[in-house]
């Protein structure tokens, strides 16, 4: 069925664009892609150190805009709020997908 407003484009993006604030990186993935494995992908390190189980929480970005296109909290990331490793502005980049454009932050770029 032939959409009856074809200027407005209503279906969820497929490739999404990610700015890393202050690093004068971004790049464009595919929807669904951990916000980790997009910042390794645009070269920029990012500390893990239990394998993206939502533990350790040093892959941590602060979100700085379109955290409303990201997957939800997971239960991880509720546990690591819980602990008061995670602030509200913070996400786990092992478990945040990306489902739209996003900027984002961290501490150890
Ligand atoms: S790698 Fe440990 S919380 Fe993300």
């Amino acid at each position: 069925m032939e959409s009856l407003f074809p200027e407005l484009d209503l279906s969820p993006k497929q490739i999404c664009k990610v700015d890393y604030a202050g690093t004068g990186r971004s790049n464009n993935v595919p929807r669904g892609t951990l916000l980790i494995e997009a910042a390794r992908e645009a070269t920029l390190d990012v500390p893990q150190q239990c394998g993206g189980l939502a533990i350790c929480s040093w892959c941590k970005m602060e979100i700085v805009t379109g955290a409303q296109n990201l997957s939800k909290l997971t239960d991880g990331e509720e546990r690591l709020r819980e602990w008061g490793k995670l602030s509200e502005r913070e996400r786990a980049s092992c478990q945040a997908e990306i489902h739209g454009d996003v900027t984002v932050t961290a501490r150890y770029w």
